[in-house]
């Protein structure tokens, strides 16, 4: 591909899901013009999560072609377990192997926890939370077999984590509670797959898609001239090094991206704690409680609070 890209990822197999529009779409060109052959997955949904009569993951896939690259189409729904497993396995059919996962993948349904419906909760946990985690079983179910048959596993699976799920979002409940759960299967998956050869990180970027174009609106501006730091295309490199076989070793990692900044998420960690030695009575916390929120550090705003 014409690109001055290092092609770090020359010869592996990437699917991206969601790749049809916003940040995917910039990862499996990123991808692609690394030398990855891409299996560029999208079902071509509205931002609610609603059918599209669009097809955007099969113009990605052109453009990946016309610039040279290797691309397949994978219309399947990322949550349907089925789907998912259709996925990694077209990935293995076509490209003989699979050693990049990124999940990205990814739906609103904004409303304030009062007003939320029960439809719009399950609609948002279950593209992102079992979107991530189906893809994932079956991708680990092939590594694993690889492993067994004695043949060198160095693959990569990158999840889409969110500020709403690291730091909570006003008006996103279903969608934090989601993204909050995708940073805790990271760090588990990470802990479970490093027998088979797999490291697992995530990402929260920041970015102007459809998804942030209104909400961020006066942030999401773009430049008329300089770098553009809200290009979707700024996510791309980091996710593109994660899956190359130099990011080896890296795993179980949060890591923050937007415009040229990269930084590492610190997560939940165990307090210093206040040793009774024995069952506290509930009346005497209070003072415990107060002395070790004025030690702490104190928690990151909530977006939109
Ligand atoms: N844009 C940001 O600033 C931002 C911030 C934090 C997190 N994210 C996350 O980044 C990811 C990409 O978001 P984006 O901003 O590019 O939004 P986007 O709406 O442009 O892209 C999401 C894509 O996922 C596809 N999709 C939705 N449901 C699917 C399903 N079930 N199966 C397969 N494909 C499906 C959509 O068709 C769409 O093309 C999402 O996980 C999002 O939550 C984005």
């Amino acid at each position: 591909m014409a690109d001055n890209t290092d092609r770090i990822c020359a010869g592996r197999t990437v699917i991206v899901t969601g790749a049809g529009g916003g940040i995917g779409r910039a990862h499996a060109l990123a991808f692609a013009a690394a030398g990855a052959n891409v299996v560029v997955n999208d079902l071509g949904a509205e931002l609610d999560g609603t059918p599209s009569a669009d097809s955007p993951a099969v113009r990605v896939a052109e453009e990946i072609l016309e610039l040279g690259g290797k691309a397949v189409v994978n219309g399947d729904d990322v949550a349907d377990w089925a789907g998912a497993e259709r996925l990694i396995d077209q990935a293995v059919q076509t490209f003989g192997g699979l050693d990049v996962l990124v999940n990205n993948a990814g739906i609103v349904r904004d409303r304030m926890l009062v007003n939320l419906s029960e439809q719009e909760w399950d609609a948002v946990v279950r593209v992102h939370l079992k979107g991530h985690f189906a893809t994932m079983r079956h991708a680990a179910q092939y590594w694993r077999a690889e492993t067994k048959a004695g043949r060198a596993v160095d693959a990569r699976i990158i999840n889409t984590s969110s500020g709403a799920g690291l730091q909570g979002s006003v008006g996103q409940g279903n969608y934090g509670a989601a993204k909050a759960g995708i940073a805790a299967l990271t760090i588990t998956a990470a802990a479970e797959f490093a027998r088979y050869g797999v490291t697992v990180n995530a990402i929260a970027p920041s970015a102007r898609t459809r998804m942030t174009e209104t909400v961020f609106a006066d942030m999401m501006a773009k430049p008329d001239d300089g770098f553009d730091a809200m290009a979707p295309e700024n996510i791309s490199p980091l996710v593109v090094w994660l899956g190359s076989p130099d990011s080896a070793g890296v795993t179980g990692r949060m890591f923050e991206v937007e415009g040229g900044k990269v930084a590492l998420a610190d997560g939940w960690r165990h307090g210093v704690p206040v040793d009774r030695g024995a069952r506290w009575n509930p009346a005497e916390l209070g003072p415990v409680v107060r002395e070790l929120i004025a030690k702490a550090t104190p928690p990151e705003p909530v977006y939109g609070a």
